[in-house]
């Protein structure tokens, strides 16, 4: 079927870039992206393109060339659906907080409700285009859903999980290292394989195609997670040993076998995929009866959660033993740079765990608005939303959230840190003045000569 007509469900992070790439490489097809969230698609559609929802870089200068031509989002869920030939289906599959899995299992019930509805909907054939992260066989109950309706629709089902990091979503959707596409090995399956392909064809080489399932997605985000919790269990070992985890990063990356990229030791990983995926893989596991697959797996969730806790922990032993009522400034939110994403960012628990300590905690990040991060802290319903309120403040000025702070922690690598004005940081600080740093980005000596106490993740110096 030769594809004029793409709505995909979904305007978050992976929807909104995802659509705005198909509409600039696919002038030909009218993109469709809908959203129940009605305040998500209003800033969609802000006449000033710098207000989309979504930070990339490179995003917004994307989504206004194709807007309003080849590209639109609506609330008009159902419309979209009927229109369309192919659907993608882009909406979020958060970790069960109930129930059955609880804690682990991928919940998807707003999977089974899409279907619902483009079961109700759909008067013509329709492709429909798994993009979520999905449990391995949901296709299967995608397509019972579907076909059980009785008016004679024919589906296809395709799984095509999404690759793409936040921060460089714009630059790995042009240039992915590899499309998945899995369908039934039918006629009309292949058919519906060759469609998707010709779309992606318009600019990924074909030669860089694999046919793979449901399974290659959720295993690649937990290798990729396992690096970094490997990487992270060794900067506590080096701190107890007087090795720089920098350095050790550094010499095994240089094996052409291992290679240099996810091992950068932090204050833990964040993002919405990695905890999901890795839980939802445990359960999988344990579903089987596979203990020690699961507990394998669920390690690196251990190891991420105890670093989180040992960083959060160490600068309350380092300033003696107590934050109480001192300022304790925090120099990011977002879970990694260049995005204004915040889901399951170390921030998050860092500052929970210092709150239970009384601190009082300054935060400024480039791109987090203070709405975002007080919904963050109130969701883990660990003190009241007034506590919380009287716990935290939001800084629009780096210099005067540092400003009176006993210590300053990095939780994201923004670039811009590097930049600053770190004497003039220093001189405004009660002191001794610390400087955390859970992302390794600042020059330790620099600091150290200004007269900073300078501790960095996986160093002792
Ligand atoms: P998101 O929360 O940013 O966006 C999902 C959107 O779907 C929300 O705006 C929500 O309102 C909407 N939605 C939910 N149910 C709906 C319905 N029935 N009708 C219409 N809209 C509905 O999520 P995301 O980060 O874009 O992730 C989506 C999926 O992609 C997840 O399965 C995730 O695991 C996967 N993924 C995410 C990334 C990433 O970097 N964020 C990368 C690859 C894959
Ligand atoms: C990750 C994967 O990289 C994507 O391929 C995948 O599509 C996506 O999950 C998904 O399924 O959602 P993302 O979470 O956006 O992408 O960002 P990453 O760059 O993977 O970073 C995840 C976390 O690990 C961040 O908190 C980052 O700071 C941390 N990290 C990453 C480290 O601490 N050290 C590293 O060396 C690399």
């Amino acid at each position: 079927m030769k594809i004029t007509n793409i709505c995909c469900i979904g305007a978050g992070y992976v929807g909104g870039p995802t659509m705005a790439i198909i509409a600039q490489k696919c002038p030909h097809i009218k993109v469709t992206v809908v959203d129940l969230n009605i305040e998500r698609i209003a800033a969609w559609n802000d006449s000033d393109v710098t207000n989309i929802p979504i930070y990339e870089p490179g995003l917004s200068e994307l989504v206004g060339e194709a807007r309003g031509r080849n590209l639109f989002f609506s609330t008009e869920v159902e419309k979209a659906i009927d229109e369309a030939q192919m659907i993608f289906i882009s909406v979020n599959t958060p970790t069960k907080t109930y129930g059955l899995g609880k804690g682990m299992a991928a919940d998807l019930k707003y999977i089974e409700l899409c279907a619902r509805q483009i079961a109700n909907v759909a008067k013509t054939d329709k492709i429909v285009v798994e993009k979520s992260t999905l449990p391995v066989r949901t296709a299967e109950a995608i397509k019972n859903i579907l076909e059980n309706t009785g008016n004679g629709v024919r589906f296809q089902i395709l799984s095509n999980p999404e690759f793409l990091a936040e921060g460089t979503a714009v630059q790995d959707l042009l240039s992915p290292d590899r499309v998945l596409i899995g369908g039934d090995s039918t006629i009309e399956g292949n058919e519906a394989i060759q469609s998707l392909k010709e779309i992606y064809a318009n600019w990924v080489p074909e030669d860089r195609n694999v046919w793979s399932s449901e399974l290659s997605k959720l295993t690649a985000n937990a290798f990729l997670a396992q690096r970094v919790s490997s990487i992270n269990a060794m900067s506590e070992l080096c701190e107890k040993t007087g090795a720089d985890v920098n350095e050790v990063a550094r010499a095994i990356g240089m094996d052409s076998r291992i290679g240099s990229k996810f091992l950068k030791s932090s204050v833990g990983f964040g993002g919405s995929c990695f905890q999901k995926d890795i839980l939802n893989l445990v359960y999988i596991a344990k579903s089987y009866g596979l203990n020690e697959v699961a507990d394998y797996w669920e390690q690196v969730i251990i190891m991420n959660d105890h670093q989180k806790r040992r960083f959060a922990g160490n600068i309350v032993q380092t300033l003696y033993n107590t934050v109480s009522d001192k300022k304790i400034t925090f120099l990011g939110w977002a879970f990694k740079k260049d995005t204004n994403d915040t889901r399951e960012s170390a921030a998050i628990y860092v500052s929970d765990y210092l709150l239970n300590e009384q601190a009082n905690i300054a935060v400024f990040d480039p791109q987090v608005k203070g709405k975002q991060i007080f919904n963050d802290l109130n969701y883990l319903n660990t003190r009241t939303i007034e506590e919380n309120k009287n716990g935290i403040t939001v800084f629009e000025d780096p210099y005067e959230a540092c400003k009176d702070a006993h210590a300053i922690a990095i939780l994201t690598e923004w670039d811009e840190f590097k930049t600053y004005d770190w004497q003039r940081i220093y001189d405004n600080m009660k002191k001794p003045a610390f400087v955390f740093d859970g992302r390794n980005i600042l020059d330790a000596e620099e600091l150290a000569s200004k007269g900073f106490i300078f501790s960095s993740v996986g160093s002792s110096k």
